[in-house]
């Protein structure tokens, strides 16, 4: 399928031969673009009852295909993220070009040994009243050490986040300055700091590592443009999602009396009174506060992975996924896809199935527990259903990261103090957000602190 052909003959666009159905929408031209734009969710469910688990959106002159992923070699991620890294962050064009010195970014942040050291003796200070930290500035702080200025990037980078959208629609700077000019700043603020050596030396050491990739005779990127905009992708994928998705972690164990009392439990058997510290390694790997962290980034993950297509290719799909049965390669189904298309797998339409995982809207801390492998979480040695991370050589490095600063947290907060929810549990605000990443809530959660007299047995 030409996009090109097809954009200049609207009224013969139409699917062809094994081409995943094409929903063209009713707008010639825009397509699909209202109701993508305005209730993504509920427009992609429903496509999904209609029209099965492959098709392709055609929108505003653009083609692309929804819920694929493979890792052929067909399929790049890298061109994908080139777009989204300049469309979004701002990524200066020598550093997004160059896939190996990415490649040997990502192996940084995914060998960070230091990170459960990193993070508590920050978060030691986010359970001290008089720190002042809330768990923005306690996670920054934690992950990029204390000259990193991140008060002087709060404000433009709320804006920033606010705006994402604006800047992935190409929307013109002169009908959104204010986002843009958030964005600017955010921008010329990481770049100042990293420019300037005294700072980045009393920085973390995860900030040191990535800097000092950057200045690798290999790669030689030194400008404060080159620094900025992977930067600001970090503190996205940090603060944007694993913040958030703390904020749910931590918010369903406090308001479930019985799982509370039984992280608690955990806690204070990890907890060494002679030494008087934890066990991080035993914490981070215990079943249950894994499996509630799973459950987390199954229901309020909502990220959209995304692949290039490099060549034609077809690809062979299960039209019926229930049938795991021997005779399964029967039922396959062909589906041609062609250079040039976007490949976007939407997480939350397979974390949100409840085939796969019944009752998919309730966030249940066990479900990922071995006992309840095909109760609560169906056909898990057959189908890849678990998505939050996205897949293949670009699933998220930071994702071992994100489920440590989630646990120390916790720790930290039912350690020090006994928390009871004063509000019901927020819900997930959706909408125009659909596929940006964690959900937040919808209104603020209120719990009282009570600072425990009595430390927990
Ligand atoms: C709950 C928290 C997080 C979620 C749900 C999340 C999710 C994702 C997803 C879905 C991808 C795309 C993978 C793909 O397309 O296959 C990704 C990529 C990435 N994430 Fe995360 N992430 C989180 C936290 C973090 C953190 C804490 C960091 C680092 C500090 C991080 C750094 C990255 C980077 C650098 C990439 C790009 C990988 C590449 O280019 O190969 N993420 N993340």
């Amino acid at each position: 399928m030409d996009p090109t052909l097809i954009t200049s003959s609207l009224l013969v666009l139409r699917s062809i031969g094994s081409e995943p159905p094409l929903i063209k929408g009713r707008i010639p031209i825009l397509g699909v673009a209202f109701e993508w734009f305005y209730e993504p969710g509920a427009f992609l469910e429903s496509i999904r009852k209609r029209n099965g688990w492959i098709y392709t959106l055609y929108m505003a002159g653009l083609i692309g295909i929804t819920q694929v992923l493979t890792q052929g070699r067909v399929f790049s991620a890298p061109i994908f993220f080139a777009f989204l890294n300049k469309q979004l962050f701002g990524f200066s064009d020598a550093t997004m070009d160059d896939n190996r010195f990415r490649d040997a970014l990502n192996t940084k942040l995914s060998k960070m040994s230091q990170i459960v050291e990193l993070l508590t003796a920050t978060y030691r200070g986010f359970v001290d009243e008089t720190s002042g930290y809330n768990m923005y500035t306690a996670s920054a702080t934690a992950l990029f050490g204390p000259s990193f200025p991140i008060q002087k990037t709060f404000e433009p980078y709320i804006v920033f986040e606010e705006n994402l959208l604006s800047y992935i629609r190409k929307v013109p700077r002169f009908l959104n300055p204010s986002g843009y000019n958030a964005r600017d700043r955010t921008l010329e603020i990481i770049g100042q700091f990293f420019t300037d050596d005294e700072k980045v030396a009393k920085s973390s050491e995860l900030v040191r590592e990535l800097r000092e990739v950057f200045q690798r005779p290999e790669y030689g990127y030194t400008r404060p443009e080159d620094f900025a905009g992977y930067f600001l992708s970090i503190v996205f994928a940090s603060k944007s999602n694993s913040v958030p998705a703390a904020f749910w972690y931590i918010a369903h164990i406090v308001s479930d009396v019985e799982l509370k009392t039984e992280v608690e439990n955990i806690i204070a058997a990890n907890y060494n009174k002679a030494t008087g510290s934890f066990d991080w390694d035993e914490l981070c790997r215990d079943e249950l506060l894994v499996s509630c962290f799973k459950e987390t980034a199954r229901l309020m993950s909502n990220v959209t992975s995304g692949r290039y297509v490099t060549q034609d290719t077809i690809l062979k799909v299960a039209a019926d996924p229930l049938n795991t049965g021997s005779d399964w390669k029967k039922s396959v189904k062909e589906y041609e896809l062609h250079k040039g298309d976007s490949v976007l797998v939407i997480g939350n339409l397979i974390h949100w199935d409840p085939q796969a995982y019944p009752e998919p809207m309730r966030w249940i801390g066990k479900r990922f527990l071995e006992e309840n492998k095909g109760k609560l979480v169906m056909h898990a040695d057959e189908w890849r259903s678990y998505l939050p991370w996205g897949g293949g050589g670009h699933m998220c490095p930071g994702r071992h990261l994100a489920l440590v600063e989630a646990v120390v947290q916790c720790v930290y907060i039912l350690w020090y103090f006994d928390v009871e929810p004063i509000d019901k549990l927020p819900s997930m605000f959706i909408k125009h957000k659909y596929g940006t990443g964690v959900i937040r809530p919808d209104k603020p959660f209120n719990v009282t602190f009570k600072r425990r007299t009595i430390p927990l047995q």
